[in-house]
């Protein structure tokens, strides 16, 4: 019955598969404090000066928002130096790239490349949308293989992805690299950039791709919200792209998918210059202290230009990561990008990173009296 009722391309899906909550491990192991360092969510929480715009305008919650966010756009156009006409907010980048992906590729026709692995929104909505997904397996450095991506396109190639800072390895690379990707694309084809964890990259020049729009005609640029400034949970991305494509986004978006709190939350944002310059520091830190801690372990630990680590433990990477769910420390297995020998570690505060480190310690010391 089903059968009939749906699109062929339902079949197969499995879904999203996100970091474990706080609350879900506080219940399975009935452990009062647990802490998660999972979903690469801002380790300061969420800034003062963004709960108190949220408290102040919750009177607000009545009222739909403006279409198409333009307070916000205009806001975020002057602060990255691009026109306003080229800004889309969405309900966090997943929807900038499902609006890409709907507005560009043609179903049963086109195609979209990226690395492999990746972040899985590209994969599940490119299907969804019945369009071919072809991935490149990234080098063995997880470094990018620019050659195998270009053999991967042709004429009907929608859209190639590239998270810079990838994620789940944390390695970036310089953007130079990229202009000169973009150059070797099919003209068709849009380069999307998907800067999630740009703010984390040092120094931020090398990498980005801003400075970079005005001279390549189809590049689009990914940010998001909810790591640097904290607010994964309202949901708040947005997309830097020509003029003429942000014009056909905004035209099929759904009005009011960024919502009046959302909107109000990420203008606060824009302006808690010192929450930034605090997250920078405290994650820039966190990365040093957990990427040398964790080699002093024995883990095979990745360099990385994110607010996470990627690393492969001397033991049973599931084991270890149930043994830490079992003592309150909520990682991210590597198992849904298919490297289940790997883990990965959201950088925290101080005190997370240091119970991190305390609790694997235990975990590993443990596994070598018995092995
Ligand atoms: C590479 C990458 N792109 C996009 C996103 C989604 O960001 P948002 O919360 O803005 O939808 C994530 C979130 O984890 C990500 O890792």
């Amino acid at each position: 019955m089903t059968k009939v009722l749906v699109r062929p391309e339902m079949a197969g899906f499995k879904p999203y598969s996100p970091g474990l909550s706080i609350d879900e491990i506080k219940k399975r192991y009935g452990l009062p404090r647990v802490i998660k360092m999972a979903s690469n969510e801002n380790p300061l929480g969420t800034s003062p000066v963004v709960q108190e715009r949220l408290k102040n305008m919750s009177p607000m919650a009545f009222r739909y928002a403006q279409a198409g966010s333009p307070a916000l756009t205009e806001r975020l156009a002057a602060h990255l130096g691009v026109p306003a006409s080229c800004v889309v907010a969405g309900n966090g980048s997943d929807e900038i790239i499902d609006l890409l992906l709907r507005v560009v590729a043609r179903p049963g026709v086109d195609n979209v490349v990226a690395f492999s692995p990746c972040f899985s929104i590209y994969d599940v909505q490119s299907r969804l949308c019945g369009v071919e997904f072809r991935q490149a397996k990234l080098n063995a450095d997880f470094s990018f293989p620019f050659d195998q991506l270009v053999s991967l396109t042709d004429e009907n190639t929608a859209l190639v992805f590239v998270t810079n800072p990838d994620n789940p390895s944390g390695h970036a690379c310089p953007a130079a690299d990229l202009v000169a990707l973009a150059s070797r694309l099919p003209a068709r084809t849009l380069l999307v950039v998907d800067e999630a964890y740009i703010d984390f990259a040092e120094p931020l020049d090398v990498f980005s791709m801003l400075p970079h729009l005005d001279a390549i005609p189809n590049l689009v640029v990914l940010r998001t919200f909810s790591k640097m400034h904290g607010l994964a949970g309202l949901r708040l991305g947005y997309g830097v792209m020509p003029e003429w494509l942000a014009d056909l986004l905004l035209r099929v978006k759904l009005p009011f998918s960024v919502n009046i709190l959302a909107e109000q939350a990420g203008l606060a944002a824009l302006e808690d210059d010192i929450f930034v310059s605090q997250t920078l520091r405290v994650v820039s830190e966190g990365r040093r202290l957990l990427e040398r801690e964790l080699s002093a372990l024995g883990c095979k630990v990745w360099p990385s230009q994110a607010n996470f680590l990627m690393f492969e433990p001397p033991m049973d990477a599931r084991v270890l990561f149930e043994a830490l769910l079992a003592l309150g420390v909520i990682i991210r297995p590597l198992g849904s990008y298919g490297m289940p020998e790997k883990l990965r570690v959201s950088i925290g505060n101080e005190e997370e990173n240091l119970e991190f480190l305390t609790k694997t310690a235990e975990v590993l010391r443990g596994h070598d009296r018995h092995s």
